[in-house]
């Protein structure tokens, strides 16, 4: 196996105590979600939430999102309002991340959300994700744990791949097997009077309408003004992708999606034979990072995936996985 900077370990009792003990130090690890892996700082020390930031190549301005073990919690970083109160009631612990007004005495860093009056939250559902949270006693920052702009981590490998090089990853990754969402919570503006998506994600639209009102704002329009992060070019391969592909051209990869002939060939994955949109977005990032070989393709064919539900969540992220990389 090869050697690299970040040690992989698997989650038992003395791993999680190591990784406990990095974060009180102020360094950093990596840690399974249900969603996807997390890059984790202790999110109430400057220093710590800042090489989060570096280590990553992020944009000062995109901010992180703050794990919290439960809704209690939330109550002390961030002035709490009803409509945050029935989202958290029906979808935490889970992939879903408020955004709310940050208290005055917010014990977080104010890098968190530099610049801003508001702080994200979200309490995940992850057995392991659960235990370093009570471990530490207080709120994780952790983004998505991949270099900035990249194709997210559904496994440990994908977090060992992207900080195999160069320094200030990861001290320790704890690898929980793949994630089993495949696909990051969605972000909703709590902060308004008319809640709106900022980013979509495994809670679909749908599911959010069930239980409160949304604004018909598109995620894109509230996030151009709320969430700068939300770059048009994000969790690309490096080889670029084309789009509601019927077959593959010559010399590109192809990923496809329900019942067709894909043949065992090399560079053909199939994101659901069956065509289930939820065995699509656990297998999305993955067949991404294999498929991604510039050496052996010219690029990525993707078959069209229906945008009702969690597709919508998928449907962005190809989108954005096929825009042009600008710089960030
Ligand atoms: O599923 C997830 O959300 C994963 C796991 C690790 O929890 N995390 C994740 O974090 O995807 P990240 O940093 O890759 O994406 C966070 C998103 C970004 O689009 C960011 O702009 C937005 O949340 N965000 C964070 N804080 C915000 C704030 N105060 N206001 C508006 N948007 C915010
Ligand atoms: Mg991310």
């Amino acid at each position: 196996m090869q050697k690299n900077s970040s040690p992989v370990r698997c989650t038992d009792e003395a791993s999680i105590a190591a990784a406990v003990t990095f974060l009180r130090q102020g360094k950093l690890v990596a840690f399974p979600t249900e969603t996807v892996y997390g890059l984790g700082a202790d999110a109430e020390n400057g220093e710590a939430v800042a090489s989060v930031f570096s280590a990553k190549g992020r944009p000062a301005h995109n901010p992180l999102i703050v794990h919290i073990l439960e809704t209690r919690m939330a109550e002390r970083y961030a002035e709490w309002n009803d409509t945050a109160a029935r989202l958290a009631e029906n979808f935490w612990p889970g992939p879903l991340t408020l955004v709310l007004n940050r208290r005055e005495d917010c014990p977080a860093s104010a890098l968190v959300s530099p610049n801003r009056a508001t702080i994200a939250l979200r309490v995940p559902a992850h057995p392991v994700a659960r235990l370093l949270l009570k471990g530490l006693g207080r709120g994780i920052a952790a983004p998505s744990a991949n270099r900035s702009g990249r194709v997210s981590p559904t496994r440990a490998e994908h977090v060992e791949e992207d900080f195999r090089h160069g320094t200030g990853g990861p001290a320790l990754i704890l690898d929980g097997g793949p994630a089993e969402a495949g696909i990051e919570s969605t972000v909703i503006d709590c902060t308004n009077v008319q809640p709106a998506i900022l980013r979509e994600g495994f809670v679909s639209r749908e599911q959010i309408q069930g239980i409160i009102s949304l604004s018909s704002e598109s995620a894109s329009a509230r996030a151009e003004s709320k969430s700068p992060g939300n770059l048009a070019s994000h969790y690309a391969p490096s080889l670029p992708l084309r789009l509601n592909a019927a077959s593959p051209q010559p010399g590109e990869a192809f990923l496809a999606f329900g019942p067709v002939a894909v043949t065992n060939a090399p560079g053909r994955l199939n994101l659901s034979e069956a065509g289930d949109i939820k065995e699509a977005a656990a297998n999305l990032y993955a067949m991404l990072r294999l498929l991604d070989r510039p050496g052996e393709y010219e690029g990525i064919g993707v078959m069209p995936i229906p945008a009702q539900g969690l597709g919508a969540a998928l449907n962005d992220r190809l989108r954005r996985a096929a825009a042009p990389k600008e710089p960030q």
